[in-house]
């Protein structure tokens, strides 16, 4: 059984996703089935989506305009909620230690975060990778998780960018980050690979080796291409 979240951006409409909801409502998998919307399209989802935010505050409430607390997303329905997304940090200037903050948030009230790491192209051309994958895992992880979270390995040169890394070098980046979190105590939680999945490409990238699910983009967006993803894998 796999994990698949379709990260919806910002993009898609209410009744684009209540269409999104009967779509998949009778999917035939036994696979969790997770879609990050923006926070207007927060809803209770259904038996077979849940339904998840893309981010959130890291603070509890107050002067913050514009801003959304994990009490409010929770309480709009959503289970899951997205945090340190590459996005976030480029244009929001999200460090490691603001992503774990936002988590930690998201936990408190009840949710499961699916914290994302990955390297840009000019820290892999730099041969950093290992090294922000390791150091993005163990500073945007709170100390004291008790509940269930998913880890996300976005390579950030390769999103959106029809690119996706060798099987090699995601199973590498899977292999570090499963025994990142063991040492941190976290054995067994599922990580997710995302970047430029599709329904062609994503049965061989979830056969890799510590790769439990995908975090899809793009090909979440239409049924016609996120329904493939979803069935590729028992
Ligand atoms: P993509 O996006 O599938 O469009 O590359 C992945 C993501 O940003 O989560």
């Amino acid at each position: 059984m796999k994990i698949i979240a379709g990260n919806w951006k910002m993009n898609g409409s209410r009744a684009g996703l209540e269409n999104m909801l009967c779509d998949l409502e009778n999917v035939d998998t036994d696979n969790t089935v997770i879609l990050c919307v923006p926070y207007t399209m927060l809803c209770a989802g259904n038996a077979r989506v849940a339904i998840g935010a893309q981010d959130v505050s890291q603070h509890t409430h107050g002067a913050y305009t514009g801003s959304v607390s994990a009490q409010m997303v929770a309480d709009a329905g959503a289970k899951y909620v997205i945090v340190g997304h590459s996005e976030c940090r480029q244009y929001n200037g999200d460090t490691n230690s603001i992503v774990c903050q936002k988590a930690a948030q998201v936990l408190a009230n009840g949710m499961i975060p699916i914290v994302c790491v990955g390297e840009t192209m000019d820290e892999k051309q730099a041969g950093k990778t290992m090294a922000v994958i390791e150091s993005g895992v163990r500073e945007s992880i709170p100390s004291d998780v008790s509940t269930p979270i998913i880890v996300a390995y976005e390579p950030r040169w390769a999103i959106g960018a029809g690119l996706t890394p060798t099987a090699d070098e995601i199973a590498c980046a899977h292999a570090l980050i499963a025994k990142t979190l063991a040492d941190m105590g976290l054995a067994g939680t599922p990580v997710l690979y995302g970047a430029s999945v599709k329904g062609a490409n994503a049965a061989e990238i979830m056969s890799i080796s510590n790769v439990d699910g995908v975090l899809v983009g793009g090909a979440s967006l239409k049924s016609d291409d996120f329904i493939p993803i979803i069935t590729s894998v028992k």
